[in-house]
């Protein structure tokens, strides 16, 4: 059973995330395993630059273990996230950086890939403008940061305008159809 990892870096419960994120479960097919977090309630400690990971492989904190193991046997992976000042909000940032594990995995101890099973993934980015710098701001910190984890940005959504402007169905539609061309791409990727 393909198995499908979301995260939600909104911390509104109704927010634009959510219930983008309601359409894509709602077009994901009946044999998924689904798992959804909520960054804002995971409480992930923010990386301290220890270099912990550059000595053992691990990070020196636990609280993200469940997570990380999910995220290394999900078959795909979806990323819904509002731009808070061209970045991510603080939570999903600190999860992020907590990445840093595999880039010490991959830069200090030559492991490639560090992750090795692949997966493709689908970002969904909400913005109350649709001020393209602060967009593509945020793109390219996804795009680094899945960059080493055998993990590929299939497909990438922007909600923009959201202080003005409702979920239409046109995205309604776009976002069906991400969601189907991240399954194919599932099914396509040979492991
Ligand atoms: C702290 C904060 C920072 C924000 N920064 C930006 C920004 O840089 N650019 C932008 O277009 N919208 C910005 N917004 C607006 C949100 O991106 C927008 O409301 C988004 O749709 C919220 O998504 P949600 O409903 O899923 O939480 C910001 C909102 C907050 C609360």
């Amino acid at each position: 059973m393909k198995k499908i990892l979301i995260i939600n870096a909104s911390p509104r419960k109704n927010g634009v995330c959510q219930r983008l994120i309601k359409t894509v479960i709602d077009n994901l097919p009946e044999d998924i395993q689904i798992k959804q977090y909520d960054a804002y309630k995971m409480g992930i400690k923010p990386c301290i630059g220890c270099g912990y990971c550059d000595k053992h492989k691990e990070c020196a904190f636990r609280d993200m273990d469940t997570f990380r193991e999910d995220f290394e046997n999900c078959d795909a992976f979806i990323i819904a996230s509002p731009v808070y000042f061209s970045s991510f909000p603080s939570p999903m940032k600190a999860l992020i950086d907590r990445f840093q594990v595999y880039y010490a995995m991959r830069f200090t101890h030559n492991i490639k890939p560090p992750i090795k099973k692949f997966r493709p993934s689908l970002l969904i980015l909400t913005a109350g403008s649709d001020n393209k710098t602060e967009i593509e701001s945020v793109k390219a910190q996804a795009k680094q940061f899945l960059s080493i984890m055998n993990t590929q940005i299939c497909e990438v959504f922007c909600k923009t305008n959201t202080d003005t402007k409702e979920i239409t169905a046109a995205d309604i539609t776009a976002v069906k159809e991400a969601t189907i061309y991240l399954m194919k791409s599932t099914i396509l990727s040979v492991e």
